[in-house]
C-alpha cells in the first residue's frame, strides 16, 4: 500500500537518495504509483529531487504539519502520538479531542491544527492561534486517576514542554505554576487540562497545549505583545515546527509514562527546579477567593502548597498566580 509515512521515512533514512524501485518494492506497489505519491508530496511543499542514478532525494520539508510525516519521526512504541490528526483550521483542538473521547477513541490520539478560530486558554481566556506560527494541539489521556491526581498531568506536561523547548532551542524556560512556560518574563507556552470525571475516577483528560514558535513581535495581537513571546523572538531564528512537534510529543510520552508508572516524585523534583513560583510570596485567585502566602512546594498530587500568613498550609490546584515583588 502506498504510504506517505513510508516514503518520507525512507527519504530521511537515506539522505543521499532512494531509488524508485526500492520504494516500490518496500510498499509492494508499482514505480508509477511511487512517482504519483511523490508528486502529491511535492504539491504539499516537500522539495523532492529525482535523479537518474540516485533516485529520489528529500531536499527540504515544508513548514506544514503532516500527520504521516510526524508519525515517521516517533518511536513506534510511543503512546502519545500513536494516532495523529492534523487540521488546517478548527475551532479548538480540545473540542475535536473531546468528540473523539466521547466516541471512545484510544488514549494517545493527538490533534494538531495549523490555526484555531476559538482557541481557549485557562480561566476562560482566548488563545491566539495564527496559522502556521505555533504548535496548537491536544491529546487524549485515560490515566485511570482520581480527579485529585489529575494535576500531576499538568505538571508532567509542563516539564515535557520545558525539556522539549530546551532541547530544540537551548533556551531554558521557567515554569510558572501551574502551567505557564516563560522565557524571560514573557509567556511562550501554556497547558490547559480539562477532564470528565465520575465521583472518584477520571473518565478522560484532555491536555491542550499552545506553544508560540515563529511569530515576530508584530504578529502578536497588540494586547499580548508585552506579555507573550515566541521561540523565534527569543532564539533569533526560525524553528522547524515539524521537528519541534516530534520532540514535544516524545517528551510528553516520556513524562506521561513516568506519571503512570508511579514516578511522579522525580518529575515533581524537576518541576520544582524549573519553577519560578516556589519560594516566592504569591497571591492566587481561585474563583472569588484570594489566597496569599509563600509558595513552598508541590504535594504528591501536584497541588501547590502555600503557607499563609497565619501559618496554615493551603493546597491549591487551580487559579491565577501573581508573584509579589
Ligand atoms: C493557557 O495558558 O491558558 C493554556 C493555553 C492552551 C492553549 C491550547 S492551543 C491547543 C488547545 N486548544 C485550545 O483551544 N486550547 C489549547
Amino acid at each position: 500500500m502506498i504510504s506517505d509515512a513510508y516514503i518520507l521515512k525512507a527519504l530521511r533514512a537515506q539522505p543521499d537518495g532512494v531509488s524508485g524501485a526500492d520504494l516500490a518494492r518496500g510498499m509492494e506497489v508499482s514505480r508509477a504509483a511511487v512517482w504519483k505519491a511523490i508528486e502529491e508530496l511535492r504539491k504539499l511543499g516537500y522539495d523532492i529531487e529525482a535523479t537518474p542514478h540516485l533516485g529520489y532525494r528529500l531536499v527540504n520539508s515544508p513548514d506544514v504539519l503532516h500527520a504521516d510525516d510526524l508519525a515517521t519521526r516517533l518511536d513506534p512504541s510511543c503512546l502519545i502520538g500513536r494516532d495523529i490528526r492534523v487540521f488546517r483550521e478548527t475551532a479548538s483542538t480540545s473540542d475535536v479531542v473531546e468528540k473523539l473521547a466521547r466516541d471512545n477513541a484510544r488514549e494517545g490520539v493527538v490533534v494538531f491544527a495549523e490555526s484555531q478560530t476559538r482557541g481557549r486558554g485557562r480561566l476562560g481566556r482566548k488563545w491566539s492561534s495564527p496559522a502556521g506560527k505555533g504548535l496548537w494541539f491536544s491529546t487524549l489521556l485515560r490515566p485511570g486517576f482520581s480527579p485529585r491526581e489529575t494535576t500531576r498531568l499538568t505538571v508532567a506536561a509542563a516539564v515535557a514542554m520545558a525539556r522539549a523547548i530546551e532541547s530544540a532551542t537551548q533556551l531554558k524556560p521557567d515554569i510558572k505554576w501551574p502551567n505557564d512556560l516563560l522565557l524571560g518574563s514573557r509567556k511562550v507556552a501554556g497547558v490547559l487540562t480539562e477532564l470528565r470525571a465520575e465521583l472518584d475516577r477520571v473518565k478522560y483528560v484532555i491536555v491542550g497545549i499552545g506553544l508560540d514558535v515563529n511569530q515576530t513581535p508584530s504578529e502578536f495581537p497588540s494586547g499580548l505583545r508585552e506579555m507573550a513571546t515566541s521561540l523565534r523572538i527569543e532564539g533569533g531564528r526560525k524553528i522547524d515546527r515539524a521537528s519541534l512537534a516530534a520532540t514535544v510529543l516524545r517528551e510528553l510520552d516520556g513524562t506521561y509514562a513516568l506519571v503512570r508508572g508511579g514516578s511522579f516524585d522525580a518529575l515533581a523534583n524537576e518541576w520544582e527546579d524549573r519553577c519560578t513560583t516556589l519560594g516566592h510570596d504569591v497571591k492566587i485567585r481561585v474563583g472569588s477567593r484570594l489566597i496569599e502566602g509563600r509558595a513552598e512546594s508541590l504535594n504528591p498530587d501536584g497541588a501547590l502548597l502555600v503557607r499563609t500568613q497565619h501559618g496554615r498550609l493551603e493546597h491549591v490546584t487551580g487559579g491565577d498566580v501573581t508573584l509579589e515583588q
